[in-house]
């Protein structure tokens, strides 16, 4: 039987890879990230499984390569984490490009109703006898424009959610979807226009802090941003300064620049060192999840299903769909050049 190291395990991953698994593989659940650290405790195992915060550098490619560990599937769709560079013909990379779209567009739009209508100060305020209405002044969603930068699988259900509001949905992605009748305009032009700006492009060079100084200019006063898609996007102290001056009206932060310290950990015990997230959870028209965007049922049991599926076409030496390798993404070439060298 293959083992795998399974890096960076909670107990919600557990349920459906173990339900799932049928005794095909013996996994090595370890609770460590992935890290240069920790690559050794792969020693041994035939592949691993790493998730959004791990971080596969040249180090941990060199250990998995030198103890023969040739599959690394990530069980997530974003791999900005990973050095495609460094693992191309060491390590074959796998992911899962889509699992559920639907949990991470109505999360956001979640946040969104949440700091709108200040759920969240409703919550508190009526747990303490509290029914005073001050300071729960909301706006209606219906009439509203709603800029959605990056419109793949996510961005596309978002903008359905939307116009079921009857919100004006403008957009920005480098590549438009065509036929999609999704109204695209430029950059600058979706950053003034905008009441409500919704991110849900990639991070990449050429997105990191999109949301910065000079973008937060170009904006309404007032304007809601909402990020479920990865924190470097945003330049978290152009963000704080602008929610301290009233420029942006309110932040909705699944994902943050520097979550892989503090998300998905219980910190409660432990005086937070970050000060510019400690500063950001302390507005109370900032809400912050911990990186929750993809914690549904339907989503944990995809991820499961197609992380062993991809395990189990690189045992078998099948095609493999869902590998990643750094020409690839640079560069979609017309002949593929993917490490396993098994293209589709
Ligand atoms: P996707 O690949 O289907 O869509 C991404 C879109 O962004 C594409 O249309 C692409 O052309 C566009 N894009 C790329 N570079 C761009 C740029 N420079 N400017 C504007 N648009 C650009 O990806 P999907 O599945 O919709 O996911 C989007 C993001 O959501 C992922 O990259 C990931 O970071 C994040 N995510 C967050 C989760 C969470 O739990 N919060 C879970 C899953 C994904």
């Amino acid at each position: 039987m293959k083992k795998i190291a399974f890096y960076d395990t909670k107990s919600y991953d557990k349920i459906w890879f173990n339900r799932l698994n049928n005794d095909r593989y013996k996994f090595r659940y370890l609770e460590n990230k992935l890290n240069e650290e920790t690559a050794i405790f792969a020693k041994g195992c035939d592949g691993a499984i790493a998730f959004v915060n791990d971080i596969i550098d040249k180090n941990v490619i060199n250990i998995f390569y030198e103890n023969n560990i040739k599959v690394l599937a990530m069980r997530c769709a974003g791999f900005n984490n990973v050095d495609f560079k460094a693992a191309y013909q060491k390590l074959t990379i796998l992911r899962v490009p889509c699992y559920s779209p639907y949990a991470v567009a109505e999360h956001a739009i979640g946040m969104l109703l949440t700091l709108n209508r200040k759920l969240h100060k409703a919550y508190n305020r009526t747990r303490d006898n509290n029914f005073s209405l001050n300071g729960l002044i909301g706006f209606d969603l219906y009439g509203k424009t709603i800029g959605v930068i990056g419109t793949g699988q996510i961005g596309q259900i978002f903008i359905e959610i939307a116009k079921g509001f009857g919100m004006n949905v403008i957009a920005y992605d480098l590549k438009p979807q065509k036929n999609s009748g999704i109204n695209y305009v430029s950059l600058d032009e979706l950053f003034a226009k905008s009441d409500i700006i919704s991110l849900h492009c990639p991070l990449t060079t050429k997105t990191k802090h999109i949301i910065n100084k000079n973008s937060i200019e170009k904006m309404k006063n007032g304007v809601y941003i909402i990020n479920t898609s990865r924190g470097g996007l945003i330049d978290s102290e152009a963000l704080l300064s602008a929610l301290q001056s009233g420029k942006i009206g309110a932040a909705g932060l699944d994902v943050y620049e520097e979550e892989s310290e503090w998300f998905f950990e219980d910190k409660s015990n432990e005086t937070t060192q970050n000060t510019v997230l400690s500063l950001l959870v302390s507005h109370p028209n900032v809400l912050v999840t911990s990186h929750q965007g993809f914690l549904t049922n339907e989503a944990l049991k995809n991820i499961a299903e197609i992380t062993l599926k991809n395990l189990d076409d690189f045992f078998s030496g099948k095609p493999l769909k869902n590998e990643i390798c750094y020409k690839c993404v640079a560069n979609p070439p017309k002949k593929c050049h993917k490490t396993s060298g098994r293209c589709f």
